[in-house]
């Protein structure tokens, strides 16, 4: 069954570790992540973005596709379905589809407007047992076609959002999504820092985990990071060995060419790149 994020990030936070959020795309992701958490007993955050619910046929058919697969795989750890970056309706749209958690992004709406639709969403999130993480001070890169420049969010802001109740706070502190540039001046531990001596306890989520260094990951763990999102890093694992595999010509050899066969080196990235986040993160055995 699916669950809150509530519980783990709690935990994760009083323990100075970091629960990862990865990214779906389609049946091969999901069954990837979900296969990995189980095995090394880490609790699991799986992320959809609204471009990615489209994909996969709307928000019933992945809520479907993951409350079967918890079933069919007998998936004991802890994991959370929640909305990526949502709009308004995106998130209520959610919320009505049965996901477990979302995230509404008020990051380019006045400070106002954002805390009260925040409010608003919080409390029918409360309602529900579900849980919400809200943003301030967008993240940079480009995600579903928003770009964002990567600013720093104002701690007071921060302060004021997590105040309304949100179960976990983005700042932004510099981070990008996607790959990030040769000459991109690192995470400011200074903002993140304000942010966690304003907002306590809150557990604060970075934005754009793929690409950023281990020992910034770590520092950033130990200011009060406790969600990372992981999107980026697996289709790239992805795409690499799926070229690899064309390029050495597999897919010519006997049945090589069975979606069964074609999408395996992929899926098995995905689940080594997992692996490795989760063990970067601290979320192993956790669950
Ligand atoms: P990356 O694609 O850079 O890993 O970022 C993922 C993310 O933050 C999703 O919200």
């Amino acid at each position: 069954m699916l669950v809150s994020a509530k519980e783990m990030l709690t935990k994760a936070k009083a323990g100075k570790y970091a629960v990862g959020q990865f990214n779906i795309n389609n049946l091969e992701w999901t069954k990837s992540i979900l296969l990995t958490a189980e095995e090394l007993k880490s609790p699991v955050i799986l992320g959809v973005s609204e471009g990615a619910g489209k994909y996969m046929c709307g928000y019933k058919t992945v809520v479907g596709m993951v409350n079967g697969m918890l079933e069919e795989l007998g998936i004991t750890v802890p994991v959370a379905l929640h909305l990526d970056h949502g709009s308004y309706e995106g998130a209520k749209a959610c919320i009505e589809a049965g996901f477990s958690s979302i995230m509404f992004d008020g990051s380019h709406y006045p400070i106002e407007e954002n805390v009260a639709k925040t409010k608003e969403l919080v409390a029918i999130c409360n309602d529900k047992g579900m849980s919400i993480e809200a943003e301030v001070g967008s993240i940079g890169g480009e995600e579903d076609g928003v770009v964002g420049a990567g600013e720093c969010a104002d701690p007071e802001e921060c302060k004021m959002i997590a105040d309304l109740g949100v179960t976990m706070l983005a700042a932004g502190i510099g981070n990008i999504h996607g790959k990030y540039p040769e000459n991109w001046a690192g995470l400011s531990f200074e903002t993140l820092d304000a942010v966690q001596q304003l907002t306590g306890d809150m557990p604060l989520v970075l934005h754009g985990g793929t690409g950023i260094p281990e020992d910034m990951i770590k520092k950033a763990i130990s200011l009060g990071v406790s969600k990372i999102n992981v999107n980026t890093e697996c289709q790239l694992s992805f795409a690499d060995a799926t070229r690899k595999y064309i390029e050495a010509g597999k897919d010519l050899e006997g049945k090589g060419f069975d979606p069964r066969k074609l999408l395996a080196p992929g899926a098995d990235a995905i689940k080594a790149t997992v692996k490795e986040k989760m063990e970067l993160f601290g979320s192993v055995g956790k669950a």
